[in-house]
C-alpha cells in the first residue's frame, strides 16, 4: 500500500478516536461521571501517542554532486509476451520475454553527451526509459547524482524526477492540443516548484523561450502548438524540459521528425543549451551521422545489448564491431567518388524472444567463425592499447583474436 493511503487510514482512526473522546467529554460533563472522563483522556492521548509512533517521512536525496552523473549497472528489461489461450495451453504456461535490453551497463560524466546508436528495435528507448524510470528494470541499477532510484519511494521519485528529463521525437505528441504554449512550458514547474509565484513562472517562461530562440516571447506565448511549426514545436518542448532546471535530458530521436534543414538548427540549440543550463544528456538516436555533431561519447546497441562503446572521434576512425563498421560505411558522405568499403549487413535484425546463441551478431556476421562465434557470447572488453574504447567481439579481444581475418589477411570487417 502506498504511503499515502497509509497516511489516509491512520488519520481516518484518528478521527474516529477524536470523535469518541468528544462524545465521552460531553456525557462526562452531563452525567458528572469521572470515569467518562477518564476514558475521554485516553482518547486524547492515544491519538498522540499513534502520532508520534508515525514513521517520518524520508527526506527527498539531495545527490552526491560527483563527476559520474548517471552509472547504469547490469541493466535488462524482458518484456513477458502476452499469449492468447489457445498459445497459452500449446505452451503448458511457459512465458517468453521479448529481451528489449539485456545487460546494458554505462556511464554518463557530468556535462557529457553519450550517444546510442542502433537499429530500430535495439532497445535504445527502452533504455532511456529505464534511465528515466519510467520503466522498472527486470534486473540492474541505475543511480543517478549518486542515488539509486529504485531505493526511491513513488512520492520522492516524482520530486526527484525533475533532475531528469526527456524529450521525444514528436514534438505534436508530446505537447497537450489544448494547452497555450505558455501554458505547457510552465505546467512542469507547478508539480515541481510549488514555492514559485505565477508571476515568478511566468517570467521563467518567457526566459526560456527567449533561450530557444521564440522571439518575442509574448507572440508565442499565447500561440496553440498547431500554430507553431513543426521545429518550433521542438524548441517549446526543450523549454518545457528546462523549467524544472534538470542535471539530465534524454532525448530520444529528438531531431528525426524536424525537416532536413531544421535539424541543424535543433541540434547547435541543444549544443547551446547544454552549455548554457550545464546540461547532460543521453542521445539516442538510428542515425549515426547526427551524433557527430553533438556526442563526445557513443554507444552502439545491436540485440538489447551495446556492442561497442567509446569516445565518438576513437569509434568513428577506428571502430572494432563489424556492425559498427557496417554502420558507420553507410553514413552518407558527400563526395560522389566515395564508394563504400564495409558490406551491410544482409538479413533482418534477429527476433528478441529467441536472440541467436553465442554472439547476436553471427548470423549477420561477415567475419562470424563457425565453432566460437556461435556458441561463446562475447563480453564488452577494452580494445588493445585503449581503456576507455570497449568492444564485445571474440575476434577483436580475448583468445580467438588470431581467427581476425584482419590479421591473417583474409577479408575484413
Ligand atoms: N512495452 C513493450 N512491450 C513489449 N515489447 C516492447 C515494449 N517496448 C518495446 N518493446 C520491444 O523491445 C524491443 C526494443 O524496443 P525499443 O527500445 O523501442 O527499440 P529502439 O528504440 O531501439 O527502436 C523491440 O523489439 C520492441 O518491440
Ligand atoms: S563475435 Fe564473431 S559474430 Fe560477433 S561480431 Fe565478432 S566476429 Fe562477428
Ligand atoms: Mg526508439
Amino acid at each position: 500500500m502506498s504511503r499515502i493511503g497509509i497516511l489516509l487510514i491512520v488519520l481516518g482512526g484518528l478521527a474516529v478516536l477524536a470523535a469518541i473522546g468528544v462524545g465521552t467529554a460531553w456525557l462526562a460533563v452531563r452525567r458528572r461521571r469521572s470515569r467518562y472522563a477518564w476514558f475521554f483522556l485516553g482518547m486524547l492521548i492515544l491519538p498522540l501517542a499513534v502520532l508520534a509512533l508515525l514513521p517520518a517521512r524520508d527526506p527527498v536525496p539531495v545527490g552526491a554532486g560527483g563527476e559520474v552523473l548517471v552509472e547504469v549497472r547490469g541493466l535488462r528489461k524482458w518484456f513477458p509476451v502476452q499469449k492468447g489461450f489457445i498459445a497459452n495451453l500449446l505452451s503448458r504456461g511457459h512465458t517468453d520475454y521479448v529481451k528489449a535490453v539485456d545487460d546494458v551497463s554505462f556511464t554518463i560524466k557530468r556535462g557529457e553527451v553519450l550517444g546510442l546508436a542502433g537499429e530500430s528495435g535495439s532497445g535504445k528507448s527502452t533504455v532511456g526509459r529505464l534511465v528515466l524510470r519510467l520503466l522498472d528494470p527486470t534486473e540492474g541499477e541505475v543511480v543517478v547524482d549518486g542515488v539509486d532510484l529504485a531505493r526511491l519511494d513513488k512520492e520522492n521519485l516524482r520530486v526527484y524526477r525533475h533532475k531528469m528529463q526527456v524529450v521525444f521525437q514528436d514534438p505534436l505528441a508530446s505537447l497537450n492540443p489544448r494547452m497555450t504554449v505558455g501554458q505547457a512550458i510552465e505546467h512542469p514547474a507547478q508539480i515541481h516548484l510549488p514555492d514559485t509565484t505565477p508571476e515568478e513562472r511566468k517570467r521563467l517562461v518567457f526566459e526560456l523561450l527567449d533561450a530557444v530562440g521564440m522571439s518575442p516571447p509574448d507572440f508565442f506565448y499565447s500561440k496553440y502548438p498547431h500554430q507553431v511549426s513543426g521545429g518550433q514545436r521542438q524548441r517549446i518542448v526543450l523549454a518545457r524540459a528546462l523549467i524544472t532546471q534538470p542535471d539530465l535530458i534524454v532525448a530520444d530521436e529528438p531531431i528525426a521528425s524536424a525537416d532536413v534543414s531544421v535539424q541543424a538548427l535543433l541540434l547547435e540549440l541543444m549544443i547551446k543549451l547544454k552549455d548554457e543550463f550545464d546540461l547532460t544528456y543521453l542521445f539516442i538516436t538510428h542515425d549515426l551521422a547526427t551524433t557527430k555533431y553533438i556526442c563526445d561519447r557513443i554507444g552502439i546497441m545491436y540485440l538489447g545489448k551495446i556492442v561497442e562503446i567509446g569516445p565518438l572521434q576513437e569509434v568513428f576512425e577506428n571502430p572494432q564491431h563489424p556492425y559498427t563498421r557496417a554502420l558507420l560505411s553507410a553514413v552518407p558522405v558527400p563526395d560522389p567518388r566515395h564508394r563504400r568499403t564495409e558490406p551491410l549487413p544482409t538479413g533482418e535484425i534477429p527476433n528478441p524472444i529467441n536472440p541467436p546463441p553465442g554472439c547476436n551478431f553471427h548470423p549477420r556476421c561477415p567475419i562470424a567463425a563457425a565453432g566460437v562465434c556461435d556458441g561463446e557470447l562475447p563480453s564488452l572488453r577494452p580494445v588493445p592499447g585503449s581503456e576507455d574504447h570497449l568492444v564485445s567481439c571474440h575476434l577483436r579481444t580475448g583468445d580467438h583474436t588470431h581467427l581476425d581475418p584482419a590479421r591473417t589477411g583474409g577479408p575484413s570487417a
